[in-house]
């Protein structure tokens, strides 16, 4: 089956798709992106991923080459071009191609390229076999709300966590505090507080998350925004992670010791069984979000 991809303004096969050897995303790592679910064929929050993309971009001087409306309407033209239901778009926006040079270029045109992928339906809440976690020291730059392609120390995470039989890395930085994770943000039930580190320099403004907390609150569960040291998050009575494309997954290990039994809390899957809801409503209602940028 044909895949396709939207690249500088035009749909085309991904097998015919060029880019320039020096694109500074390839040698400098200089570029944002994005990860959006679709959910029979909508995009779910498209709004505030594109807010954060413009926020990522602003925050490495570059100026995306379409406003977000436009933006939107061009991901619903590829989003109908591929027919996907199930599955997500990738955007990748970086500063464009140029002779290799540390120093910005005075001119040069940015390079914006999307494309959809397939992916499975998420299970129901609680089911599964619950995500295994790795402590994994956290050595990432400190503008972690960057949604950067610099993704290195969280690819090497995650495959140290996967080559130790777990799936998902912890990052643990220094005083021993827990971050988030390789490609998720980690949550704590504790005292039946939801509890998360804040976003800012070590810990990126999940969308997932950013829902899941409205949804919590709608619940009535308290919120704890703080740092949380390792052995207290270890303590707790239950963990999840969240993303885009895995919603919310419960925790039934970590460094290979059991969490609420190695069963999912019931926290956590009321908090999932709302999120699903949310979702659910957000799909079916003709007014979509207001765009917030
Ligand atoms: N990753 N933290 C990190 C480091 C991430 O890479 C991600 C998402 C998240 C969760 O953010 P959101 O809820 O907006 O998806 C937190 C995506 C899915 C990825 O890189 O594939």
């Amino acid at each position: 089956m044909t895949e396709w991809i939207w690249l500088n303004g035009d749909i085309l096969p991904m097998s015919d798709a060029r880019l320039g050897v020096e694109d500074r995303g390839f040698q400098f790592a200089d570029g944002v992106y994005e990860v959006i679910r679709l959910y029979d064929s909508k995009p779910f929050t498209l709004e505030r991923h594109l807010q954060r993309l413009w926020n990522s971009a602003i925050d490495i001087q570059i100026t995306p080459p379409l406003t977000p409306d436009v933006l939107t309407v061009e991901i619903q033209k590829l989003i109908a071009h591929t027919g996907v239901g199930e599955g997500m778009v990738y955007l990748q926006l970086t500063r464009g191609v140029s002779p290799r040079n540390h120093l910005f270029p005075e001119t040069i045109e940015p390079t914006l390229l999307f494309y959809t992928r397939p992916l499975p339906k998420v299970i129901p809440p609680g089911t599964g076999e619950g995500a295994k976690l790795l402590t994994v020291e956290d050595d990432r730059w400190k503008r972690c709300w960057i949604k950067s392609i610099a993704l290195l120390p969280n690819v090497l995470a995650k495959n140290t966590a996967v080559a130790a039989g777990a799936d998902e890395a912890v990052f643990i930085d220094v005083g021993g505090y827990v971050t988030e994770c390789s490609a998720s943000n980690f949550f704590a039930i504790i005292n039946g507080k939801l509890v998360t580190h804040p976003v800012g320099s070590k810990v990126l403004p999940g969308i997932t998350r950013a829902v899941l907390l409205e949804i919590a609150e709608e619940l009535g569960i308290e919120v704890d925004e703080r740092a949380i040291r390792e052995e207290e998050a270890a303590r707790a009575e239950e963990l999840f992670i969240t993303s885009t494309t895995r919603e919310i997954s419960w925790v039934s290990r970590w460094n290979d010791i059991y969490i609420g039994q190695g069963r999912c809390g019931p926290i956590t899957r009321k908090l999932h069984e709302a999120f699903q809801a949310r979702v659910k409503r957000e799909l079916e209602s003709p007014v979509p979000e207001a765009a917030a940028v």
